[in-house]
């Protein structure tokens, strides 16, 4: 019977327990916006769109008629097609509990190990711990680290959200953190109340009792973990899996059909009659290709449980696995054929199983299928080269009958002739039992250890004549290089029949460089360090099979030699420690008092339930619209013309805007240079606004701008890097300048002299929620409701009445939370903010604008790349007399905040470090490149890492240990900075004493030593980096603050203030200080949000002091409001809230006040280069322990411990926090993070796939933190300090510990001398740092003989 398409068919699935069916299901919608606008469960989160972060992850469980088991797996649903759905279960964040019923025992643990901070990306980490807990109730630290090895968070630093799931581990109770100097709060409770909340005579029994807590939570109290309360698998799915005759399934959308065939006849009918379409299984690359590269498939075919398609079959020979087996599938059946069979038979197997570990996050390995990742040949595919090297056959089928394939050179290079045919579809694949005498390897090196792709792959096969070393056959495959996996062929026929010695080796070497090449204009870069790697993993093969040789008989050849033993070894962190102390709330404070408290974050149960509400979460308005941006694709061009007939041609489009309908209103001025809102004659870099396109739907908006066509001429010249803007004169604004003492006569007096640079590169801010707005005309007045997700509405209200010619009070921005900004919702958001209100106001229509990932990190710019240039004169004891430096940073096209980075960095340049001659200058550099601007830590994390290399190299010159150098020239006691102002910096010695004392640095120290003695090709690196970062924003205006606090009758309070919840925490502060000054519970105090209609002209929030501000202008209205009701409070001492705000209603009191804080006092003179600018300093120091593997460059964070002067802190937890987010993104910063550009200026990395953030594998295995001892702060709200930007810098200590193990290398290997490492110091820099043997093989390209692929800004 011929197969012939039926009419539509009906979608079932289960959400949350409920049974969902759609009869007209569009199979281009994929789960995550089908979850968020059709179900309105908004509690998975969009981040990336492109299964790269996790934000999105729910559970999927099946079940298996065959087997009898259900399978519950997590997934990304911004991949899943809803399609791809019918008779599953999908379990979202708030199918597992909630406020309302019961939340989540993984939920609730989250939120009270302080887990979350933005909590945008919570929904996510609770449903990949669920998943995993829904299989492994009991889950070891390695399965933990698996499987959220695909989540990633901006905020937190991981710690906290490890030390949440260590309390399902095994035998947790020995893996929690040590806490020390108790605190004595509990902890909110599931309903919500804390022991601090409890009146006072349920606090005396409860203290009678002894109830005092030890820790940042307190254990005793989660909910168990309790497997038979979680949701079954609905019965319907069961019977009709079992019962229902099974039909293939036929979804006809406007583009696409899809078709699910259900027995492999037909799958094979159907591919017959469309065989172009593909195989959708896991859709991880077809999802993305159509996604991201508008590849259309009008036919899919999507296989559904097909038994022949996941059979798996032990053979004599080997095993056959069916096609459609997941990633995680296969490596289950592996583990277990591992375990069973003797290791003999399962070297391939075994190699597999490693790649599988690390192969890209767990949601994407329980959908991806063997088949998709055989099929699919990316050339960084970690299975393939090992597949190919174990001589694996694929059995296909079409219609006219089976055959077999074997996957070889051939099917990699998709050779005709070795290739599927058409109709072919891939049932299963073989994948043989290694022999005797024969071993498999597998190597890969890739940015992060997890959830990163390759840069090199590797999978080396060799036989030998039995019980010999000679060479029966080997095989050896490269992923990485070149668009596909490529056999090293002659290589192999070479080595075949040769003797395993050295001397193959150097042969090996030297071959596989001339046979594997790689153009010096490769698409993605690092060629000569790619081509390093290939021979690194030939020698790391070499001593892998020389170790295994020997065990198999000893004679055959001499054992590796001692020192060389470590590099076969992998990183891997098994346990991760923690010690956090910090300071202990005085026993005479009244323990209702939440001062000083490691209170949860106020919204932190709902991050973790879902429940929290972001600006896209919001429901849609009647009429509402979609905005979406047309940017530049040319960095320096004239607009010749711009053509949207197209776009406005397509159903649903209502209107393209370009720069001619903003006429008059065109530009913005909040810098002294003003803006073009949507560029009109000229773009200035790629990623500029030019036209922005408004559509019924998202969908519709996004397919017009595609349609959009500008037509561009070039113009010179091309400015893109700091060298080209000094070469033009290229800058955008005059040179500013600090000169202090006189460095001229010191240079005349000092033993050495020694000059340098080192570039420093930019970072994408990477807050996990995107820029968002939506816009609302209310239809009356002109007035506007604007919901924007912004560190600054009143910079968003400003240009947004500007644009409609309307008065400010029109105009009235809300933000609830913002979902992470870091300084990028700042300067940028406005101007996409006052767009989408003209184009509201236009159509008077609700106007919505979220962006996509990829156009986020384009169009917003980041923190600005750096080139220090520097002339240090020194003492040869190591004194540092004289510095000059000048900062160049890389500004882009407007001026946005690059001058106020450049002041900060001229400020903050010192550091920790007395320079008695100091002569400082900077310049933004004007390029044409998206705009840079504020960036945690604002220029102080460039311009401090500039002095921090420089005194290093002022130690590795006069031979004193970098430690010696640092102490001698730091500040002690009460100085002067170089603007003059006075500082008493003792904390700063006291940090740095007790970090010493703490990390047991030189007792470390010495077993780096011994380490690095007795270590060949691994090295060990240790640093101690001090910190003084100052504190203000060098005005009075500018920290200015404001409250607005209302007592209602029933005793309940609402609190508002111009601060901005980013995660920080400030709300939690805030409540805090209401509940000490009014001395109520903080259970009776509200903060819905910040608003311009209730605190009017906010400063931007940002600069580590908006709890400090915004708590002393809170702090103001409620010390009025305790003052007008003392009198009635001390008539009636017994009272309730309720009684003396009724009373002080009777008596005509008013229950409102505002509080007002004027700002610190703070001054600067640029012309002189002193002044006052900021109100107080943060001082703190880390050591940071590494270990580097010199052949890849890969590396390991071993141990970091921090000690930070936090004066009071008003809350541990929070501070705790910042401290280790900051720190961590300062770990990607120096190490990690990577902006990549063409030489047109086009920036190739724009998402989580190619530019990566810090995952939970690189947290320290040891990760402590501790705060000195409270001390007076003048001036600040209750002594605490500000710590949002501080700890940033200290992510430099894992740089300068990754220094040290490379210049340990360099000087075994004789490389003396001072050497220049830039940042970030990512493998590539690390290994061509660590020069050998084999980095001096490598064939070296002349620079200005080929267009490199990439450029460095
Ligand atoms: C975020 C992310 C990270 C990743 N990281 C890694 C990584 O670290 N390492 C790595 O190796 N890979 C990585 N990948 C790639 C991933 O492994 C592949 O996309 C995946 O294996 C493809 O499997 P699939 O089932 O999703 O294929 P699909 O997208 O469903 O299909 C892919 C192709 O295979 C064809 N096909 C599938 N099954 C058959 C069949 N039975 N017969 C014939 N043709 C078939 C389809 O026609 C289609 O052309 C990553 C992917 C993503 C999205
Ligand atoms: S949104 Fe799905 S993984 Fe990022
Ligand atoms: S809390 Fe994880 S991204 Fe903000």
């Amino acid at each position: 019977m011929s197969f012939s398409l039926n009419g539509p068919s009906e979608l079932l699935f289960y959400v949350n327990g409920r049974k969902v069916t759609e009869k007209n299901v569009d199979p281009e919608t994929m789960l995550l916006p089908y979850l968020r606008k059709k179900l309105r469960l908004t509690g998975t989160k969009y981040g990336c769109g492109g299964g790269g972060c996790g934000a999105c992850t729910v559970m999927i469980s099946r079940y298996d008629p065959g087997t009898k088991k259900i399978r519950h797996y997590s997934a990304n649903a911004c991949l899943l097609p809803i399609c791809s759905l019918f008779g599953a279960a999908v379990t979202t964040v708030e199918g597992i509990g909630n406020t309302q019923r019961r939340i989540h025992p993984v939920q609730e643990r989250i939120a009270k190990c302080h887990g979350t901070q933005c909590g945008f990306c919570s929904p996510g980490m609770v449903m990949s711990l669920y998943s995993l807990l829904r299989n492994i109730p009991k889950p070891s630290m390695d399965q933990l680290m698996e499987a959220l090895g695909g989540n990633l968070c901006r905020c937190t630093g991981y710690r906290p959200i490890v030390d949440a799931c260590k309390t399902f581990c095994k035998g947790n109770t020995r893996d929690l953190p040590i806490l020390l100097w108790a605190t004595n709060c509990c902890q909110s409770k599931e309903n919500g109340i804390c022991c601090l909340d409890r009146d006072e005579s349920e606090l005396l029994d409860s203290e009678q009792g002894n109830r005092t807590c030890e820790k940042l939570f307190q254990e005793e109290e989660f909910l168990p973990l309790d497997p038979t309360q979680e949701f079954i698998f609905p019965p319907e799915l069961m019977i009709m899996a079992e019962k229902q005759p099974k039909r293939t399934r036929v979804f006809y959308g406007e583009r696409i059909t899809w078709i699910s065939p259900v027995t492999l006849r037909e799958l094979l009918e159907v591919k017959a009659k469309y065989p172009d379409a593909p195989i959708v299984m896991g859709n991880t690359t077809v999802g993305p290709d159509m996604k991201f590269k508008g590849i259309l498939h009008p036919v899919i075919i999507s296989p559904d449980r097909i038994a022949e398609l996941n059979a798996v079959n032990y053979l004599d020979n080997g095993l056959t696995i069916g096609a459609g087996c997941s990633l995680a599938q296969l490596k289950d059946i592996l583990t277990d054929v591992v375990l069973e069979l003797p290791a003999e038979k399962t070297q391939t197997y075994q190699a597999l199983l490693k790649h599988l570990r690390t192969l890209a996050g767990s949601q994407i390995r329980n959908v991806a299928s063997l088949g998709g990742s055989i099929i699919s040949r990316h050339s960084t595919s970690d299975l393939n080269p090992l597949l190919a090297v174990g001589n694996c056959t694929l059995n296909l089928a079409s219609k006219d009958g089976k055959r077999q394939i074997p996957l070889n050179d051939q099917f990699l290079m998709k050779a005709r002739s070795s290739d599927l045919k058409p109709e072919e579809i891939l049932i299963s694949v073989n994948i043989p039992y290694s022999r005797k005498w024969e071993f498999v390897s597998a190597f890969r090196q890739a940015p992060r250890q997890q959830n990163a792709l390759a840069f090199v792959i590797s999978g080396m096969r060799v036989l030998f004549e039995e019980d010999t070393n000679i060479v029966r056959d080997i095989c050896i495959f490269y992923g990485g290089i070149g668009s596909t996996t490529v056999c090293a062929k002659k290589l192999c026929q070479k080595l075949t029949g040769r003797a395993w010695n050295e001397e193959m080796l150097g042969k090996a070497c030297r071959s596989v460089l001339d046979e594997v090449l790689l153009p010096a204009s490769a698409p993605g870069g690092m060629v000569e360090y790619k081509r390093s790697l290939l021979v690194s993993f030939l020698f790391k093969f070499y001593l892998e099979v020389l170790r295994n040789l020997r065990m198999m008989n000893p004679s055959l050849c001499p054992s590796v030699p001692a020192e060389y033993r470590s590099v076969l070894e992998d990183f891997h962190s098994k346990q991760y420690e923690t010690v956090l102390r910090y300071q202990k709330v005085d026993t005479k404070q009244f323990p209702q008092d939440p001062i000083g408290r490691p209170i949860m974050h106020q919204s932190g149960i709902k991050h973790a339930t879902g429940e929290a509400i972001y600006c896209d979460d919001m429901p849609v308005h009647d009429q509402e619209l979609f905005l979406t941006f047309v940017t530049s694709s040319r960095a320096h061009a004239k607009i010749v013309s711009i053509d949207s007939s197209e776009a406005l041609k397509l159903p649903g489009v209502i209107d393209v805007l370009t720069g001619k309908d903003l006429q008059g209103v065109n530009s913005f001025s909040e810098f002294p240079e003003s803006e073009e809102i949507l560029a009109t004659d000229e773009v200035l870099g790629v990623g500029q606004l030019v036209c922005a396109v408004v559509a019924d739907s998202d969908v519709k908006a996004r397919q017009a701008a595609r349609l959009v066509k500008i037509e561009y001429s070039d113009l010179e010249p091309l400015i893109l890097t700091i060298e080209d803007a000094i070469q033009h004169n290229s800058f955008l604004e005059t040179e500013t300048k600090i000169d202090y003492g006189d460095v001229e006569e010191a240079f005349k007096t000092v033993d050495q002299i020694l000059e340098g640079e080192i570039h420093i590169g930019g970072q994408e801010h990477f807050y996990m929620e995107t820029h968002s707005m939506l816009v609302v005309p209310s239809g009356e007045d002109k007035e506007m409701d604007v919901y924007v997700s912004t560190q600054y509405p009143k910079q968003a209200q400003d240009i947004i009445a500007s644009i409609l010619k309307v008065p400010s009070n029109k105009i009235m921005c809300h933000v609830k939370r913002v979902g992470g900004a870091f300084g990028g919702k700042a300067t940028k958001t406005g101007i996409l903010a006052a767009i989408t209100a003209f184009a509201a106001n236009k159509t008077g229509r609700p106007v919505r604008c979220i962006l996509e990932r990829g156009e986020d990190i384009l169009i917003t710019g980041g923190r600005h790349p750096y080139l220090g240039k520097y002339k240090v004169g020194f003492m040869n004891d190591g004194r540092i007399m004289a510095l000059d430096v000048v900062h160049y940073a890389n500004g882009g096209f407007t001026l946005d905040h690059s001058q106020f980075v450049i002041q900060m960095g001229l400020l903050k340049l010192d550091n920790a470090y007395k320079i008695p001659n100091l002569r400082c200058r900077g310049l933004a550099c004007k390029t044409n490149l998206p705009s840079n601007t504020a960036l945690r830590g604002f220029g102080f994390p460039q311009a401090a890492l500039v002095t921090e290399s420089c005194i290093t190299k002022v130690a590795a010159q006069s031979g004193l240990p970098p430690e010696k150098v640092r102490m001698i020239n730091m500040y002690k006691g009460i100085h002067e900075t170089h603007y003059k102002q006075e500082i008493d910096a003792s904390n700063l010695m006291k940090c740095w004493n007790e970090c010493i004392e703490i990390s047991s640095y030189y007792a470390r120290k010495a077993r780096v030593e011994d380490f690095n003695k007795k270590n060949y090709w691994k090295k060990k690196g240790i640093a101690l980096i001090p910190l003084k970062f100052p504190v203000g924003l060098c005005s009075l205006p500018a920290g200015q603050a404001a409250a607005l606090v209302h007592i209602y009758l029933d005793g309940s309070v609402l609190v508002t203030h111009g601060g901005i919840e980013m995660g920080q925490g400030v709300h939690t502060k805030i409540i805090q200080v209401v509940s000490r000054e009014l001395g109520m519970p903080m259970t009776n105090i509200h903060l819905r949000g910040t608003s311009t209609e209730t605190v009017p002209n906010a400063n931007v929030s940002g600069g580590s002091v908006v709890a400090d501000l915004n708590g002393m202008a809170v702090q103001d209205a409620c010390q009025i409001l305790r003052k007008r009701l003392e009198p009635i409070i001390s008539k009636n001492p017994h009272g309730t809230w309720m009684d003396w705000a009724q009373e002080a209603f009777n008596q005509s009191i008013s229950l409102s006040a505002t509080g007002y804080f004027r700002g610190y006092e703070s001054d600067m003179d640029w012309e002189k280069g002193e002044g006052n600018p900021f109100a107080y300093f943060v001082y703190g120091t880390a050591c940071s322990e590494v270990e580097v593997d010199c052949l890849t460059g890969d590396h390991k964070n071993i141990r970091t411990d921090i000690v930070m002067d936090v004066g009071h802190s008003i809350n541990p937890a929070l501070d705790i926090g910042q401290i280790e987010g900051a720190f961590i993104q300062g770990v990607g910063l120096y190490t990690l993070e990577e902006l990549k550009y063409s030489p047109e200026g086009i920036l190739y990395t724009r998402g989580p796939e190619h530019y990566k953030i810090p995952s939970f594998c690189d947290v320290p295995a040891e990760f402590n933190v501790s705060f000195l001892p409270a001390s007076e702060v003048a001036r600040t709200l209750y002594s605490s300090k500000g710590l949002g930007e501080s700890a940033l810098f200290l992510g430099s200590s894992v740089f300068f510990a990754l220094h040290d193990a490379i210049l340990a290398a360099r000087q075994e290997r004789g490389f003396s001398g001072v050497f220049t490492l830039n940042s970030p110091l990512t493998p590539e820099k690390i290994r061509m740092a660590c020069e050998d043997k084999f980095t001096k093989m490598i064939p070296k390209d002349e620079p200005g003989s080929y267009i490199p692929w990439d450029i460095r800004i």
